[in-house]
């Protein structure tokens, strides 16, 4: 796992693992091991080879990513500069907060990616076009 450089609205997360012969296993609980409840979880599975997700901002949503299954790369934006993050461990998770575009690319056949929300879905709370989310970093960073 590539090493994450420190970034206010980017951490990557090692959530807790409980090594057994018979398998592992990993858990995640709001508010402890993430700073948010978690109020929705979503998952993107059956993703063609070549596809690309995601392409959006969230203006209030903090969300972390975790590669359940397989592998996938997650290209993460602060409108300044581009960083592109490989998951490929499913104790491992990216969490992003509001204000980072966010591209999804490079699927493994099989794989999931499971997404833990701290809001419910609102398309009001997306910035799907990147001149606007160009435009709303020049914003903030003017306050
Ligand atoms: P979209 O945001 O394009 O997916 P991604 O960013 O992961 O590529 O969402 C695809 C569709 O699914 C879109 O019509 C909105 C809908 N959707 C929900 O209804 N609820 C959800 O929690 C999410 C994430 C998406």
């Amino acid at each position: 796992m590539k090493q994450i450089p420190e970034h206010p609205k980017i951490k990557l997360i090692n959530f807790p693992v409980i090594h057994d012969r018979r398998g592992n296993l990993s858990f995640i609980e709001g508010e402890e091991h993430l700073p948010y409840d978690i109020k929705r979880v979503y998952y993107l599975y059956d993703v063609p080879s070549g596809a690309n997700r995601g392409a959006h901002a969230h203006i209030n949503t903090e969300e972390t990513i975790v590669a359940l299954a397989g592998s996938f790369d997650v290209i993460l934006d602060d409108g300044l500069e581009k960083k592109r993050y490989h998951l490929n461990r499913p104790q491992f998770g990216l969490k992003i907060s509001p204000g980072i575009w966010r591209e999804l690319d490079n699927f493994s056949s099989c794989s999931v990616c499971l997404v833990l929300a701290s809001e419910k879905y609102d398309e009001d709370d997306y910035i799907r076009n990147y001149k606007k989310f160009l435009a709303s970093v020049k914003k903030s960073s003017k306050k």
